[in-house]
């Protein structure tokens, strides 16, 4: 079975983590910030025990599924693995950090794929000896239940990377769909101004926060309202994506929301950090 890597154990590392342990993938979990990914592998098992209790899987599955996950003690130590997922921070300069040194230390027989929700593939590809196994593989969260993955071509992305990593999509039992490399991909160029401009009508006090996500809920049948869904996905990364699309276009329709960012640089990230346009705490 295939071994991977995968790197930065916060919501989507660790997700992305169970899904490939679920589907038989030998896994190494690496964070930098040491104690998170023992506490995400905690997260796990509380998340898996609940579905014991439900009978959706039995004991032995659970145990079964954490063995498959390694936890390294340094990124140096990771033996030789198929495929690599980074999941750290939305900051393309600490992405192209870790490109540098996967770069280093995998040869050329290891895909590199970067779990980047708007981040340009290509450049990523530019830090990498043999860009051409560089490569967007863009899960939804939460891993485990979200079925798409976006795989992004960068540039000089092969045709053989692709189909690897098509490949390996299909053993995590999810649907993939291929787009080509262009500042927020597919899903966040239409998901994330849409999120920024309900920030926009909260802010000019248009409606409250529950209207807002009741209109979209009710309205437009979306499963959960834009401020809900930002929160839940972390208000630093909402804002780093508008970022990406603000600047790789060019174009004021893509301006952050003030209020977005008055939120971030005061530490109300949504759900992560326990308040953001909804308080988590209690
Ligand atoms: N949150 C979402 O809904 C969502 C959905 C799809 C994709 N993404 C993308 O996934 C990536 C991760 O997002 P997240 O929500 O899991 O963030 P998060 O803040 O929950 O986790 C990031 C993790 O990366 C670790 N980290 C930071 N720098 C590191 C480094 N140099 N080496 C190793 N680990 C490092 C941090 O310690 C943290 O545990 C981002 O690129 C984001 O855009 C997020």
């Amino acid at each position: 079975m295939s071994r991977i890597l995968v790197v930065g154990s916060g919501q989507m590392g660790s997700g992305i983590a169970e899904t490939a342990a679920r589907h038989d993938f030998d896994v190494w979990l690496w964070d930098s910030a040491s104690e998170q990914a023992k506490k995400a592998l905690g997260n796990m098992r509380s998340r898996l025990d609940r579905q014991v209790q439900k009978g959706q899987i039995d004991p032995a599955t659970l145990e079964q599924i954490l063995n498959k996950i390694v936890i390294p003690p340094s990124l140096q130590s990771v033996p030789s693995v198929d495929l690599v997922i980074e999941a750290i921070v939305e900051k393309e300069a600490d992405k192209v950090t870790v490109f540098q040194q996967l770069g280093e230390l995998f040869d050329t027989a290891t895909v590199l794929a970067s779990n980047t929700s708007s981040i340009s593939i290509s450049r990523l590809g530019r830090y990498v000896p043999h860009p051409e196994r560089v490569i967007g593989m863009h899960f939804m969260n939460p891993v485990p239940v979200m079925r798409l993955v976006e795989v992004i071509a960068g540039t000089l992305t092969s045709h053989d990377t692709v189909e690897r990593v098509l490949a390996w999509a299909k053993i995590m039992d999810k649907t993939a769909v291929t787009v080509q490399d262009y500042p927020g991909f597919v899903s966040n160029r239409i998901l994330m101004p849409m999120i920024n401009e309900a920030v926009f009508v909260l802010q000019e006090g248009v409606a409250d926060k529950e209207a807002i996500d009741t209109v979209m809920k009710f309205g437009m049948n979306h499963p959960m309202g834009p401020l809900t869904l930002a929160d839940f996905i972390g208000l630093d990364t909402c804002l780093s994506i508008m970022e990406v699309l603000y600047e790789g276009f060019a174009d004021s329709k893509y301006r952050p929301a003030p209020l977005l960012r008055k939120m971030v640089d005061a530490g109300l990230l949504g759900r992560k950090s326990g308040r953001g346009f909804y308080d988590y705490t209690t």
